[in-house]
C-alpha cells in the first residue's frame, strides 16, 4: 500500500533520506510530503523511528472531487466497517481547498456524514466524532480537484515525542529541529554545542539520534486504537518496540553542550533532557553565547538564534549582537557551524562564507538554514 510522511516544507530531503535508510521503497517527496510503499507495519516503523516527519498516513481513497456531492459519494466508497465500529470515536481533518470547498470545516463534516452514513447502513449504528482525543482520526487532503482520504497513523503530530514538558518561548518543533541536524548532516560522534539553547531541543534531539533512541519510544500512536490493531498488528508492534530498546547505545559518543544565558530556559533543558532520558548526555551551562569556548574537533555548532524582537528589536543592535556571535564562532577553527535564520541581518553578520543555504519553514516564518566551516 502507499503510505505518506507529511512534514514542514523545506524538510522533504531529510525525511526521505530518513525512510530511505529505514528501508522504505518507493519514496516520492512532494511538496509538504514523502510518499513511500509497504505493509501497514512500516507506516508504523515510520512512526517509531521518523525524527523529521509531521505524520504517517495511509491513504484509502483518492477520487475527483469538483463539489460537495462528489466529496461526500467518495467518502461512501470506502468499506469503513474495517476501520471503525460503533464504538469507535473519530475525527475529521480537512486541508486544502477545490472548487466551491473552500472552507474546512464544511468538508470535514461533509467526510463525517460520508462515514456516519457508511456505518450507519452496515452496522445499524453510529461512532460518535471526538475531536479532541478520537479512536481513529480521518484526514482529507484537496489539492487540484482531486481529493485524498486517509487514516492517521500518528495520532498525536509526531513532533511530541512525549519528552516536552516546560512551555517556553519561541521553542523548535523536534520535527524541525531534527530535520536541521539531518540537513547539515551533524555528525554523532563529533562535539555539539548550542550556545542559545533555550529549552533544549536541538540538543536533546542530537541526544536522542546520537544514542539512536527511536522517537517514538515514549509515546502512543494513533493506530495503537484501531479495532484492528489487537488482532492483527499488535504483536509485530511489541517486537519493533523490543528491537528499538535493544539498540540504544549506553552513552552519546561525542559530547554535546548546550548553554543559554537565561536559567529558566535552561531549567527547561534539564527537565526536557532528563524526560527524554539522555540527561547525562547534555552538559548544560549558564553562558553568554559571545563568551563560548571551542572543546574537542571538528564538532558542530548548531542553533537558532533569536531573530529579533526579545533583544530590544533595533536593527543596529542586533548587528551588534549577530557580530559578537559571529566572533565566537569564529574562534571555533575546524568546526561546522548549522544556523537557521529568520533575520537576514544574522547572514550579513556571521563573518563566514556558507557552504550552502537551505530554505524552511518554522511554522509560517520563512527560514534558512546556512552552514559554513570554520577555517
Ligand atoms: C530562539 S530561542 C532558542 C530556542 C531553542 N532552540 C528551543 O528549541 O527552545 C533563543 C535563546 O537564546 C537565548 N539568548 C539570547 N541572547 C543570548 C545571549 N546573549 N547569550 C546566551 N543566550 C542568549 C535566549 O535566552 C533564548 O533561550
Amino acid at each position: 500500500m502507499k503510505l505518506v510522511a507529511t512534514c514542514a516544507r523545506g524538510t522533504e530531503g531529510a525525511v526521505r533520506g530518513e525512510l530511505a535508510s529505514l528501508g522504505m521503497k518507493h519514496l516520492r517527496g512532494s511538496r509538504g510530503a514523502v510518499t513511500f510503499e509497504g505493509r501497514m507495519e512500516a507506516g508504523m516503523r515510520a512512526c517509531l523511528w521518523s525524527r523529521t516527519a509531521m505524520r504517517v498516513l495511509a491513504p484509502l481513497a483518492s477520487f475527483p472531487c469538483p463539489d460537495a456531492a462528489a466529496l461526500y459519494d467518495g467518502v461512501r466508497t470506502v468499506d469503513w466497517t474495517e476501520w471503525l465500529n460503533v464504538k469507535t470515536t473519530l475525527s475529521v481533518a480537512a486541508s486544502g481547498t477545490a472548487p466551491g470547498l473552500h472552507h474546512t470545516g464544511f468538508v470535514a463534516l461533509k467526510v463525517k456524514d460520508g462515514i456516519v452514513d457508511s456505518l450507519r447502513d452496515a452496522l445499524g449504528g453510529r461512532p460518535d466524532v471526538d475531536t479532541r482525543d478520537p479512536d481513529v482520526r480521518i484526514v482529507l487532503h484537496l489539492s487540484r480537484g482531486q481529493a485524498e482520504l486517509s487514516l492517521d497513523l500518528s495520532g498525536a503530530p509526531l513532533y511530541r515525542r512525549g519528552w516536552r514538558n516546560t512551555v517556553t518561548e519561541a521553542p523548535l518543533k523536534e520535527t524541525l529541529a531534527a530535520s536541521m541536524l539531518a540537513l547539515g548532516e551533524v555528525a554523532a560522534d563529533r562535539p555539539f554545542l548550542d550556545p542559545l539553547c533555550g529549552s533544549g531541543t536541538l540538543a536533546v534531539e542530537q541526544a536522542l539520534s546520537a544514542r539512536r533512541i527511536a522517537p517514538g519510544l515514549g509515546r502512543v500512536f494513533g493506530f495503537q486504537r484501531w479495532p484492528r490493531y489487537r488482532g492483527e498488528w499488535q504483536s509485530s508492534w511489541d517486537r519493533m518496540k523490543e528491537e528499538a530498546r535493544g539498540a540504544i547505545l549506553p552513552r552519546a559518543p561525542a559530547p554535546i553542550r548546550a548553554s543559554d544565558r537565561d536559567e529558566e530556559a535552561l531549567d527547561a533543558a534539564r527537565r526536557n533532557g532528563r524526560a527524554a532520558g539522555v540527561e547525562a548526555d547534555i552538559e548544560l551551562l549558564l553562558a553568554e553565547a559571545r563568551t563560548v569556548e571551542p572543546f574537542g574537533e571538528g564538532g558542530t555548532i548548531c542553533t537558532n538564534p533569536p531573530y529579533g524582537e526579545r533583544i530590544g528589536g533595533q536593527p543596529l543592535q542586533l548587528a551588534g549582537f549577530y557580530r559578537g556571535l559571529a566572533e565566537a564562532f569564529q574562534r571555533f577553527h575546524g568546526w561546522s557551524v548549522l544556523v537557521l535564520s529568520g533575520n537576514p541581518l544574522l547572514e550579513r553578520n556571521l563573518g563566514l562564507r556558507p557552504e550552502w543555504t537551505h530554505r524552511l519553514w518554522n511554522g509560517p516564518l520563512e527560514v534558512n538554514l546556512v552552514r559554513c566551516r570554520v577555517p
